[in-house]
């Protein structure tokens, strides 16, 4: 009997380790013959360590299950789909994943992540083996016409990009998998990585056929240790069964890849400090022009990508351009792997076509608040997102509906907090965050955010008069800024502090009256 308990990091954090071996002692006590396969989480996370047991009626899901919870489930007979308090049925017909499109995560929490046997099994590889049919500029095409945006945060074609790295001419390309996820609230990539690693590698291996490029690196942030472990293990297994290396399934194509771990900090998530990084120097902004597609790593043309927008690749060789453009609306094509985090009761993995909107998100998938509080504010898009005020919580998601509320959807996190935040101190905290995230490189951003941290100090601290003259003072600063940063650190870090502004103006004035 097979029984499935996710290696997941949160799953992990919440005990699933101790879970598993709690299952395997009392099967061997019983003389019950179990498989446990650790697979990667649902994203349900509020449930985790979520439990599933292979049945003819097909996987049965228990959870949160603790050890403390094993002897039970044993004598419920949960190995053949027995009732037991913490039984939550088929996992597929929970109506939370049910609901969902999962076209990025369709194997995710199905598949064992170690094995290759097991992705081959789940569709794995045919998005490469259609494009080891196809002429490069075939494939660039083929992103290019799925509408698929850069789900790293800036939204920029994915498609176009590869064309810019196809069309300079080099010796050597690279592919480059960002994978230095740091947004406040964000676990997607994390998820990928550790519970179907394989869907990148096949990713960056077809970018790689599509520009011309034969090495690869995933830099990977140093925090994702059990990420580290899933990806240098399917690395091996593909390199072992003539999926990476010098002669790809027989083809003669190459395609060599690595992990680099990441210096822990914000910047190096930042595109050009990141090739600082890879290139063993201090992870710093570089100026652009040029471009990474057309001068990037060790000064060749590199595509970089986000995990997401790689692991999303397979899909759209394997089932074509037109079945993914299919789901989404107006420029937002495809699909959304939204995090819900922050104060919400249900929080997870909600991968939906572009268009549902935040109050589905949050009221429906989320449950509302955690605290049962009214939701008075979410940020959507990281630490550099701008406060959403439930007012508007009726926007879809939607890059332009986004941008037309002075927001953005960045790489997905949505972050929610009740009404007993202070906003004021939000927008304090993106300013600090600000300061010590900065590299230095550039004067609005390194002197800017440690100056807009005093001047908001000031404005809750002083009187009428002095408030006013802050106020005006700290509009001029996040202007300076926006315009004159060199890159989004400090380009955008204003946006948090903008909208708290606008929208939140009473926590400002000290006259809002908490109710605990
Ligand atoms: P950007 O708009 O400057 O560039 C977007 C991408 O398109 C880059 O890779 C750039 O090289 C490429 N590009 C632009 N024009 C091109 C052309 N003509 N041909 C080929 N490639 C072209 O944005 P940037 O600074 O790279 O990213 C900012 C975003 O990063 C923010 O919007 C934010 O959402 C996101 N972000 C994400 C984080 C995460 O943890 N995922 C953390 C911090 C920020
Ligand atoms: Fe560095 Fe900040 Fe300037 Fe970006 S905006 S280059 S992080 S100093």
């Amino acid at each position: 009997i097979t029984v499935y308990v996710p290696r997941d990091a949160s799953a992990l954090s919440l005990g699933a380790d101790a879970v598993a071996k709690a299952i395997q002692a009392e099967a061997s006590s019983r003389h019950l013959d179990v498989n446990i396969v650790r697979n990667g989480s649902r994203g349900l996370y509020w449930l985790e360590p979520l439990v599933e047991v292979e049945t003819p009626a097909g996987r049965m899901a228990y959870g949160p299950v603790q050890p403390t919870d094993v002897l039970g489930l044993f004598d419920a007979d949960f190995l053949h789909g027995g009732d037991d308090v913490l039984k939550l049925g088929p996992t597929e017909e929970i109506a939370w994943l049910k609901s969902q499109q999962r076209l990025t995560f369709a194997r995710m929490g199905l598949v064992d992540p170690r094995s290759l046997d097991d992705y081959l099994a789940h569709d794995g590889y045919r998005g490469l083996t259609a494009a080891l049919e196809m002429e490069p500029a075939a494939i660039v095409q083929a992103v290019i016409d799925s509408g698929l945006r850069g789900r790293g945060g800036a939204a920029f074609p994915t498609g176009i990009k590869w064309k810019t790295c196809l069309d300079a001419a080099a010796e050597r390309k690279y592919i480059v998998c960002n994978a230095d996820e740091g947004d406040s609230g964000t676990f997607s990539d994390r998820m990928i990585m550790e519970g179907d690693p394989f869907v990148l590698i096949e990713g960056m291996t077809i970018a790689g056929l599509a520009v011309g490029a034969t090495h690869g690196y995933i830099y990977l942030r140093i925090e994702y240790p059990h990420a580290q472990r899933a990806l240098e293990a399917a690395i091996e297994a593909a390199k072992a069964r003539g999926y990476l290396g010098d002669d790809i399934c027989g083809s003669g194509k190459v395609f060599h890849l690595e992990v680099r771990m990441a210096a822990g900090a914000y910047i190096c998530g930042e595109e050009t400090s990141l090739l600082e990084s890879l290139e063993g120097k201090r992870g710093q902004v570089r100026f652009k022009p040029p471009l990474p597609a057309i001068q990037g790593l060790f000064g060749k043309p590199t595509v970089i990508n986000n995990v997401i927008s790689l692991a999303t690749v397979p899909i759209i060789l394997d089932r074509g351009a037109a079945f993914y453009r299919d789901f989404g609306l107006g420029k937002s094509r495809g699909t959304l792997p939204l995090q819900l985090a922050g104060n919400v009761k249900r929080p997870g993995l909600v991968e939906r076509a572009f268009g549902l909107t935040l109050r589905e998100l949050i009221e429906e998938y989320g449950g509302g608040t955690a605290s049962g509080r009214p939701v008075r504010a979410v940020q959507v898009g990281g630490p550099l997102g701008a406060y959403i005020p439930a007012s508007k919580l009726d926007t879809p998601v939607d890059y332009e509906a986004f941008a037309a509320i002075g927001g953005m959807l960045g790489h997905g996190g949505v972050v929610v907090f009740d009404d007993t935040v202070d906003m004021a101190a939000q927008a304090r905290f993106a300013m600090e965050f600000c300061a010590i995230e900065s590299c230095g490189k550039c004067t609005p951003c390194r002197i800017g955010s440690t100056r807009g941290v005093e001047v908001i100090d000031r404005i809750v601290a002083g009187d009428r008069a002095e408030k006013a003259r802050n106020e005006v003072l700290l509009r001029d600063l996040c202007r300076t800024m926006v315009d004159g940063s060199l890159c989004a650190l400090g380009g955008m870090a204003p946006f948090p502090v903008l909208s708290a502004l606008d929208h939140f103006h009473e926590d400002f004035e000290g006259a809002r009256q908490r109710t605990a």
